[in-house]
C-alpha cells in the first residue's frame, strides 16, 4: 500500500531519531509540516472550478424568517447562487432529523431547514460565488425580514424553569445519591454552602472550521474537513444526502485546534456538501471568528455545593446542584456534578442535575464537559470548608482520601493521587505556605498559594487498526483516527516503533481518512488507551506472523527458537541478546515472495473487568498568583500540576497537553468572559479583541509531573489513561483558592476580574 492521502505525505520521524521506548521525550512527527507551512488544513485544499459559500447570519434569537430579498446579492458579479430554506435542494436526512454518531437527544440543528429561527447567529443563507471576496461582499446584501418571539437568554433569570433531563431521551446516566446528606449536613459541626457562577465559554481553536469539498468527475466528493472525526462525518453526510458511502470521504489530515468543537459535524460541512451538490462543483465554506462564537459553546452553569465535616476534617455531607443551559432543540447534558460523588470519602451524599433550555444552539462539549465547572465548585468549596476547620487545604484533601468509589463502594482502576499530592505539594514548596491570608506581600503585589485535586474520566472505546510491513523495512499503521494538535501521529508511531523494534523513522501512522479502518472520534482523552491499544494489537499479530514465517525459512537461526525467546531490533528478529541469530524482516517477506505483510486488530475494552472499578484520572495542582493590590490584576505566577494519568508513553506531546490544559485554566479563572445582550438574545462579544483567550503574556511558570501509574483495566496493551482534558480540570479552582490566600477575597464566579477582587 502506498500512502492513502499522497498529495498530503503522512509524517514521520526525521532520520537519525533511531529507536524509541515509551516515556522517552520524541518531538512531534508532523511538526516541521506545520512550522513550514506543508501542513494544509482543510481551507486550503485547492480544486479546479472551486466556489466560495459564505454564510449570512440571523439577527434575531426567536422567531419566523417571513421574507428573503437576495436580489443584490445575486447581482454581484460572480455569484452563482443564493440558498436559502426557500430554493434549496430536497435532502431526505433532514426531513428525516437524522443524527450524527455523537449528538445528544432531541431533534439535531439542521441549516436552512425552514423558516424558523432557533438563535441569534443561525444561518439563514449561503451566498455561492466564484470568489470568495464576491461571496462575502453579496452576503452582506441578503435581506431578511423576520416575525420575532420572546426568546429566553438568561440562566440566572430562568433557574425556575430547570427540568431533569429524560435519561433515556437524552442519553445519559442521572447522578446517584448515597446516604441523608440532608440530615448529616444539618447535624454536623463544620459546614460551608456556597454557590457558584459561571458564563459561556467559547471554542477557539487557531483553525475557523472549514469545510472543502472537491468534487470528481464522477461526482465523487472528497470532502476536507475541520472534524474530531472524518467516520463520524462521512457517516453523516451519507445519511443526511442520502450518498452511498462509496461516492463519499472526509478528510481531516491535519487540524488545527478543536477542543470538542469538532466532535459533533458544524453547519459549514452540510451547507458546503449542500451547494456542491446543487451546482455540481466543488466548493469551500469557511466560518468566521465570529460565526464560531454561536456554533455551541460550553454552557453557563449554576451550582450549589454544601460540605460538611466533623471538627477533625473528615467529610460527613457533600451535596451538589448544577443548572445548565442547554437549547430548546437538544438536551445537551454533561451532568457537571458526577465528580462529587467519586473522589472524596464520604457517606451521606446528594447530587443533583437540572438544565433549562434557551434560545441558542445546543452547547457542545468543550475539554472536560461538566468537570471544568463542576470540579471548580467542588474545589473552591473544599477550600472553604478547609478555612472553616482552619486546617491546611492539602491536608482536608489527604484526610478524605478514598479508596474505593463513595457512591457505587467499586476501588479504583489505579488511582495515585497521593503520589500527585506528594510529588507536586514537595516541588511547588507547599510545606512552608502560611494559612493565613493575605500574609505574603511583595511591594503592591499580595502573595497567594491555592490548590485544587483534578478528576476526569477514563475512556476507551472500540477500534480498528491495520499495520503493513513493507519489503523495503518500512511499516506503515493507520486507523482513522484524528490528531486535533494533541500528537496523535507521534504518539502511536511511537507505540509502533517501540513494538516493532524498528528506528522510528522507518514507521509512519495514517489518521485523517474516512476509508481507513474504524475509529472513534477524537474525544474524551480516549485516543491513546483505544486507538494506541489498536496499534499494539496489530503490531503483536504482526510479529506473531513473522516468526511463524522465520521459523519456517529455510536453515533459520530461529526454527527451533520458542516465540518468548524471539526479540525485534533493529529491523530484525533474533534471539535474545544473541545478533548472530539475526534474521531481516525484509529476508522473511522476501523468502516468502511478498512485497507487503499486513495485520488487522480490533481494539474493544474489557467491558466485564472495567465494570467492577472506577476508572478516572487525577491532577493536583498547585499555583501562586501575584495580585496587585491597588489595580486588582492577577499573574499566576507558577503552576505545578502533577497528573496521574496511567502509564505515559510520549512524554513531550502529552506534557504539553497538560500544559495546554493550564493555559486554558488561567483563561477560564480570569480572562474569558461573554457577554449576552439578552435584549437581542445575542453574544456581544465575539471576537478577539474583547473576549480575552490567554496569550503569552498571561502565562508564566508551568511544570509538569506525571505520576508513577500503570493502568491494565483501562489499557490492557499500554497500561495508559488519557491527559487531553485532566490538565484544564480544576486549575481555575486552584487560582481561585490562592486568590483567596493572597486577598482574603472568596470569588465564586468566572473570570475573577480585577473589578470582583477591588
Ligand atoms: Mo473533547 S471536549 O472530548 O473534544
Amino acid at each position: 500500500m502506498t500512502d492513502l492521502i499522497p498529495e498530503l505525505r503522512t509524517p514521520s520521524a526525521p532520520e537519525g531519531t533511531g529507536r524509541v521506548k515509551s516515556g522517552m521525550p520524541v518531538s512531534r512527527v508532523d511538526g516541521r509540516a506545520k512550522v513550514t507551512g506543508q501542513a494544509q488544513y482543510a481551507a486550503e485544499i485547492h480544486a479546479p472550478g472551486l466556489r466560495y459559500g459564505v454564510v449570512a447570519s440571523s439577527t434575531i434569537a426567536r422567531g419566523r424568517i417571513t421574507a428573503i430579498d437576495t436580489a443584490g446579492a445575486l447581482a454581484v458579479p460572480g455569484v452563482v447562487a443564493v440558498l436559502t430554506h426557500l430554493n434549496r435542494p430536497k435532502v431526505r436526512g433532514f426531513d428525516l432529523a437524522y443524527k450524527d454518531m455523537t449528538a445528544p437527544g432531541g431533534s439535531p440543528f439542521r441549516p436552512l431547514y425552514s423558516d424558523q429561527v432557533f438563535y441569534s447567529g443561525q444561518p439563514v443563507a449561503l451566498v455561492v460565488a466564484d470568489t470568495f471576496e464576491a461571496a462575502r461582499h453579496a452576503a452582506q446584501l441578503v435581506r431578511v425580514s423576520y416575525q420575532e418571539e420572546a426568546h429566553e437568554t438568561n440562566l440566572l433569570a430562568s433557574l425556575d424553569q430547570a427540568y431533569k433531563p429524560r435519561p433515556l431521551k437524552a442519553g445519559f446516566t442521572p447522578p446517584s445519591s448515597t446516604g441523608d446528606a440532608d440530615k448529616a449536613y444539618e447535624a454536623a459541626p463544620v459546614k460551608i454552602a456556597s454557590q457558584f457562577y459561571h458564563g459561556v465559554e467559547h471554542h477557539n481553536p487557531m483553525e475557523m472550521h472549514a469545510t472543502t469539498v472537491v468534487r470528481g468527475e464522477d461526482g465523487h466528493l472528497t470532502i476536507y474537513d475541520k472534524t474530531q472525526s472524518s467516520q463520524n462525518n462521512r457517516w453523516y453526510v451519507s445519511r443526511a444526502f442520502g450518498l452511498p458511502k462509496d461516492k463519499v470521504t472526509v478528510r481531516n489530515p491535519y487540524v488545527g485546534g478543536a477542543f470538542g468543537s469538532g466532535l459533533r459535524p458544524q453547519y459549514q460541512l452540510t451547507l458546503a456538501v449542500m451547494a456542491a451538490l446543487h451546482l455540481e462543483c466543488s466548493v469551500r465554506v469557511v466560518l468566521t471568528r465570529q460565526q464560531m462564537f454561536s456554533f455551541g459553546h460550553r454552557p453557563e452553569t449554576w451550582q450549589k455545593v454544601q460540605l460538611a465535616a466533623n471538627e477533625d476534617g473528615k467529610l460527613q455531607a457533600i451535596v451538589h446542584e448544577a443548572i445548565q443551559e442547554t437549547s430548546r432543540l437538544e438536551d445537551y447534558v454533561e451532568v457537571v456534578v458526577n465528580w462529587s460523588g467519586q473522589l472524596y470519602a464520604c457517606d451521606n451524599i446528594k447530587l443533583g442535575y437540572k438544565l433549562v433550555a434557551h434560545d441558542r444552539h445546543s452547547p457542545i462539549d468543550m475539554r472536560a464537559p461538566g468537570a471544568a465547572h463542576g470540579m471548580h465548585a467542588l474545589e473552591v468549596a473544599m477550600d472553604e470548608l478547609a478555612y472553616k476547620l482552619r486546617m491546611d487545604p492539602l491536608e482536608l484533601r489527604r484526610i478524605n482520601y478514598a479508596d474505593r468509589n463513595p457512591l457505587e463502594g467499586k476501588p479504583y482502576s489505579s488511582k495515585e493521587l497521593g503520589q500527585c499530592y506528594d510529588k507536586g505539594a514537595q516541588r511547588f514548596g507547599w510545606a512552608g505556605r502560611p494559612i493565613e491570608p493575605r500574609s505574603m506581600r511583595d511591594g503592591d503585589e499580595l502573595i497567594g498559594w491555592g490548590m485544587a485535586t483534578g478528576m476526569w474520566d477514563s475512556l476507551v472505546m472500540v477500534a480498528r487498526v491495520s499495520a503493513q510491513l513493507h519489503a523495503d523495512g518500512r511499516l506503515v499503521v493507520s486507523s482513522a483516527a484524528s490528531d486535533i494538535g494533541t500528537g496523535t501521529y507521534t504518539v502511536m508511531s511511537m507505540i509502533a516503533a517501540e513494538s516493532m523494534g524498528l528506528p522510528m523513522e522507518q514507521v509512519s501512522f495514517q489518521l485523517g481518512d474516512s476509508t481507513l479502518p474504524f475509529a472513534p472520534v477524537e474525544g474524551g482523552s480516549s485516543h491513546v488507551a483505544t486507538v494506541g491499544g489498536g496499534v499494539h494489537g496489530a503490531c503483536d499479530k504482526l510479529k506473531k506472523r513473522l516468526i511463524r514465517m522465520a521459523k519456517a525459512m529455510p536453515g533459520s537461526p530461529l526454527a527451533k527458537a520458542r516465540p518468548q525467546d524471539i526479540a525485534f531490533e533493529d529491523g530484525a528478529m533474533m534471539l535474545r541478546h544473541r545478533p548472530e541469530t539475526a534474521v531481516p524482516l525484509g529476508a522473511v517477506l522476501a523468502a516468502s515472495g511478498l512485497d507487503r505483510l499486513e495485520e488487522k486488530f480490533m481494539m474493544t475494552p474489557q467491558m466485564l473487568k472495567q465494570r467492577k472499578y472506577t476508572r478516572a484520572v487525577h491532577s493536583a495542582v498547585f499555583c501562586e498568583v501575584r495580585v496587585n493590590e491597588k489595580l486588582g490584576i492577577v499573574r499566576v505566577t507558577r503552576v505545578v500540576n502533577a497528573v496521574a494519568a496511567g502509564r505515559i508513553i510520549s512524554a513531550k506531546t502529552a506534557a504539553s497537553q497538560i500544559v495546554g490544559g493550564v493555559v486554558w485554566g488561567i483563561s477560564h479563572a480570569l480572562h474569558e468572559e461573554s457577554f449576552t445582550d439578552h435584549r437581542f438574545g445575542r453574544f456581544m462579544n465575539h471576537n478577539y479583541a474583547e473576549y480575552h483567550v490567554a496569550t503569552n503574556a498571561d502565562v508564566h511558570d508551568i511544570e509538569v509531573i506525571f505520576a508513577d501509574e500503570d493502568d491494565r483495566v483501562v489499557s490492557r496493551q499500554l497500561g495508559a489513561k488519557g491527559v487531553g482534558e485532566i490538565g484544564i480540570v480544576s486549575t481555575s479552582a486552584a487560582i481561585a483558592n490562592a486568590i483567596f490566600h493572597a486577598t482574603g477575597r472568596r470569588i465564586r464566579s468566572t473570570p475573577i476580574t480585577p473589578d470582583k477582587i477591588l
